[in-house]
């Protein structure tokens, strides 16, 4: 049996991880290998439930709110869809995980660093994923691909942005051996040939 591997993409919105995980989904399948899509907030069953609140209510949230219900999904995603995954072997590609957290509520909220990244480590019960891709487009090229259909979230203007597309920077200038920044204004082809040059250094 193969060894389990996480990978996690990340990004701020309109940065093209969900086109480059089902290109991999596809490549690692063709290669034959079992893989498990997943995402957060948002896996299946509760967690749907969860994002629609997240991304749709449209009364007041409070920040620390926001961050607990993203946080109480990703532990819901962790037991219920990634671990098991792993245990048998699968490789499980997730759209967005803990920089997610660290980079909206932590740099883009101004909520406390390090008591986002304990509140992390409780969701996630230390898994931590083997290696996470962070793909990086400007703002303008973001507010582009997002348009005007706008969810909460993306709703929280350009200041906000600014802020999570440099912590997103951070994190990587922080744990250069897991997050590889990924220039993401390119073609969708020659982005994914950067992702595969770093995944075929591990599967
Ligand atoms: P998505 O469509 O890329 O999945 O977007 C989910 C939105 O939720 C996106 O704006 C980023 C945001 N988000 C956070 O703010 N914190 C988190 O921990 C996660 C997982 C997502």
């Amino acid at each position: 049996m193969n060894k389990g591997l996480f990978i996690t993409f990340e990004g701020i919105d309109g940065c093209g991880k969900t086109t480059q995980l089902n290109m991999l989904n596809k490549y690692l399948q063709d290669k034959g290998y079992e893989t498990v899509l997943t995402k957060e907030p948002g896996g299946k069953g509760l967690g749907e439930k969860i994002r629609n609140i997240l991304l749709n209510y449209d009364g007041e949230v409070s920040d620390r709110c926001e961050s607990f219900l993203f946080l109480a999904d990703r532990a819901q995603n962790i037991d219920l869809i990634v671990n098991p995954a792993i245990r048998q072997g699968k490789i499980v590609l997730c759209d967005r995980h803990t920089d997610s957290t660290l980079a909206y509520q932590g740099y883009g909220r101004e909520l406390d660093l390090a008591q986002i990244k304990k509140l992390n480590d409780l969701a996630t019960n230390g898994r931590k994923p083997d290696i996470t891709f962070i793909f990086d487009v400007s703002l303008e090229t973001s507010s582009k691909r997002v348009g005007k259909d706008k969810d909460r979230m993306e709703k929280s203007g350009k200041d906000f942005f600014q802020r999570v597309r440099n912590g997103y920077l951070k994190i990587a200038q922080n744990e250069p051996q897991r997050v590889k920044v990924i220039n993401s204004e390119k073609s969708i082809d020659e982005v994914f040939a950067q992702v595969l040059k770093y995944i075929n250094e591990i599967i």
